[in-house]
């Protein structure tokens, strides 16, 4: 594809990372420790991949230098496992001394100085999910205040080792012990992941207002089966979750595993595409210091980016569940755009899935397509062409569409030589 094309289909699409007009207007993007490096603290054994103040520098490192950050990837954020057994002796959480050395606040300079941002973790309980100290209620205020104070810009909220009535009072109390200490921090909330994630135990109208995004479900594991059950449950339940997503409040269906060991490269297509169409955070956790190419080009697809970075905001929903289990999912999108994503759940061969603009409810009109994956451009539609797609097994197809007339000069650009596409002479039939 040509450099002048994208930069024309961008500009449709809005590049909004650009932008910093408020904290988390679209979803957050950057990388986080848990799902790759769990809560490995052997360091003697394991300097690599310990969690320790050298993990975070190295991903920073390449955060900063391997067009990450230029993507809008910009949160580097630790989980669990990073704290030494005791607060110190005025109640302050402190990190492990053996593994951060240079403690919390050396090491958010370390990643401000790359132009990026640090995340924290802890846990609104006894003690986190892994037995580390926990930030009971007496405990909220002084945690916000030493984040603060480290230059901390991302707190993940965990939720373990504490009752709905104290998280009741705890998650709103954080929020405005955050708010208290004037540096603005975004603020991840896992509250409904412990209540089952749906109301009435979980009321999303307080969730929003009070938090920049919140885990609903299940941690992610490295596998295909594990992110499956997650867009199942998403998508069974999106009556409920999708309307309480939008600029600055955010489901999140956790981690994009990429990159890892569980995921085909048509796995890890689907997982970037479903993540984008629902406004899902993109917060990576892999090893970008070993991270092949293919696993690279679909993290850093720009197309893919924009949508999930749109700045109506609008969570997308899975529209239709075909008896041949093709699913399809759609998003609204800024300039009467919108991305659809083709995802195939059969485990035999590349399906030939038959549809139109009109039968997924597009209105009558003119249509390109551009499809993020091939960089393929599909022309000349209107609502009633009819399409046939190449789905693969485990693999999805997302297009993202607008109206011709937008496309006015790009599509002057192209000529009609796209070798992936073809258009039938008379019936109007469209092959990618
Ligand atoms: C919970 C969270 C995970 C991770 C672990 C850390 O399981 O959901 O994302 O933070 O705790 O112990």
């Amino acid at each position: 594809m040509e450099p002048l094309v994208v930069t024309q289909l961008l500009a449709l699409i809005s590049l909004t990372w650009a932008l910093d007009n408020g904290l988390l207007k679209t979803p957050p993007m950057g990388w986080m420790a848990w799902e790759r490096f769990r809560c490995n603290t052997d360091c003697t054994n394991d300097p690599q991949n310990c969690i320790s103040e050298n993990l975070f520098r190295d991903m920073a490192d390449r955060m900063a230098e391997d067009g990450w950050k230029e993507l809008g990837f910009e949160y580097v954020i630790m989980d669990d496992c990073w704290m030494s057994r005791q607060r110190d002796g005025q109640g302050k959480l402190q990190a492990d001394p053996a593994r951060f050395p240079g403690g919390i606040a050396k090491l958010a300079r370390y990643i401000h100085d790359r132009g990026l941002k640090l995340g924290i973790y802890a846990d609104m309980g006894t003690a986190t999910c892994m037995g580390f100290p926990g930030t009971t209620l007496d405990k909220i205020e002084i945690d916000a205040q030493t984040f603060a104070s480290w230059g901390v810009d991302y707190l993940k909220f965990d939720g373990c080792n504490s009752s709905p009535v104290e998280q009741m009072q705890g998650y709103p109390l954080m929020s405005k012990a955050l708010n208290a200490t004037g540096r603005p921090m975004a603020y991840s909330c896992s509250w409904p992941a412990y209540l089952g994630g749906l109301p009435p135990n979980v009321n999303y109208t307080l969730l929003g207002d009070i938090c920049h995004l919140w885990r609903n479900y299940n941690d992610i594991q490295d596998s295909w089966d594990s992110l499956q059950g997650i867009i199942d449950w998403f998508s069974n339940n999106q009556d409920n979750l999708q309307p309480a997503a939008g600029p600055g409040r955010w489901n999140d269906p956790d981690m994009l595993i990429i990159g890892n060991f569980g995921l085909s490269l048509d796995q890890a297509r689907s997982q970037m595409a479903l993540w984008a169409v629902m406004a899902a955070p993109l917060i990576m956790s892999n090893d970008l210091r070993s991270l092949d190419n293919r696993a690279r080009a679909v993290l850093q697809n720009r197309v893919a980016i924009a949508i999930n970075q749109d700045p109506l905001g609008v969570q997308g929903r899975r529209l239709l569940q075909e008896k041949s289990r093709i699913e399809v999912y759609w998003r609204p999108l800024a300039h009467y755009a919108s991305a659809l994503v083709f995802l195939s759940r059969r485990t035999d061969m590349p399906y030939l899935y038959h549809t139109s603009l009109a039968k997924l409810q597009y209105p009558a009109g003119n249509y390109e397509a551009y499809d993020v994956f091939t960089e393929a451009v599909v022309t000349g539609l209107n609502a009633t062409t009819e399409l046939t797609l190449s789905i693969n097994p485990s693999g999805a197809v997302m297009w993202y569409v607008y109206q011709q007339a937008d496309a006015l000069h790009y599509h002057q650009r192209k000529t009609s030589s796209q070798s992936s596409f073809h258009k039938a002479k008379q019936g109007h039939h469209s092959v990618l």
